[in-house]
């Protein structure tokens, strides 16, 4: 069975089939996912998502390009939100200079105010870090990360930045990217990862692997990466949504099913 470690139920892309798509994730082989908060509004929706459906766990927090909405009232609700039942991390948190709003010293300091939330609840973090590699790792550092743990969802750098990543004790979030044809730098952080320390996840409604390639993504199309990496490990694919499964509840401190 597959475990998804990072998905957005919550989004509006799924108001039209939500029921009848989760209730139909485990006789699809996928075990469970993480619902993951990308702002005060998805962290709600996750709240409620997590509390209806078996199969759900949730993460709290808020995205950098929406830490814009944050202040201190806005964390002291983050922090209540942690301490629900099945939330499992904090997430996602992070820096985005791709799309590079807010200013960067206010992704910054929300980013550091989150991971020490995380800390402090002793949950494990759900990092998202696009165009920002050094400034990431630098604040990690600072943060003295590696007591708190955690993932690199949707890595996206290669393996030098993969190897500071494994060395502070994260895991390495594997999504559809690694079915693309331009997908190169990735296939070769999946090949240097050690197994144990890789993660499946699909973002989704976004980045839908082949054969899907563009269409709305779901939990439903993990195979295809479970396939790609089982290629790229030289196990079956079987193996492969095992192995990774497990990672998960180590990840996110479940009890082995
Ligand atoms: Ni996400």
């Amino acid at each position: 069975m597959i475990f998804d470690t990072h998905a957005h139920y919550d989004d509006e892309a799924f108001d039209g089939d939500r029921e009848e798509l989760l209730s139909s994730l485990r006789e699809n082989g996928i075990e469970a996912a993480v619902n993951v908060g990308a702002s005060m509004e998805s962290t709600e929706r996750t709240l409620e998502l997590i509390r209806r459906w078996p199969c759900l766990y949730g993460a709290v927090g808020v995205h950098p390009n929406e830490t814009g909405e944050l202040n201190e009232e806005k964390l002291e609700r983050l922090k209540a939100a942690s301490r629900e039942d099945k939330v499992v991390a904090v997430g996602e948190i992070g820096l985005d200079y791709y799309w590079d709003q807010p200013e960067r010293e206010i992704q910054k300091k929300w980013f550091l105010r989150q991971l020490e939330l995380a800390r402090e609840v002793k949950l494990p973090v759900i990092i998202h870090s696009r165009d920002a590699a050094k400034d990431t790792l630098d604040l990690m550092k600072a943060a003295r990360a590696e007591e708190i743990g955690g993932v690199i969802h949707c890595f996206s750098y290669g393996t030098d930045m993969a190897r500071e990543y494994l060395n502070m004790g994260f895991f390495i979030g594997i999504g559809g990217v690694l079915t693309f044809q331009n997908g190169k730098k990735l296939k070769e952080v999946a090949a240097f990862a050690p197994m144990d320390r890789i993660v499946l996840e699909t973002d989704c409604p976004y980045l839908s692997p082949v054969p899907n390639r563009g269409k709305r993504n779901s939990s439903l199309n993990l195979p295809y990466v479970a396939a790609a990496l089982a290629q790229i490990k030289g196990i079956s694919e079987e193996e492969a949504a095992e192995i990774t499964n497990r990672n998960a509840r180590r990840l996110y401190r479940l009890r082995e099913q």
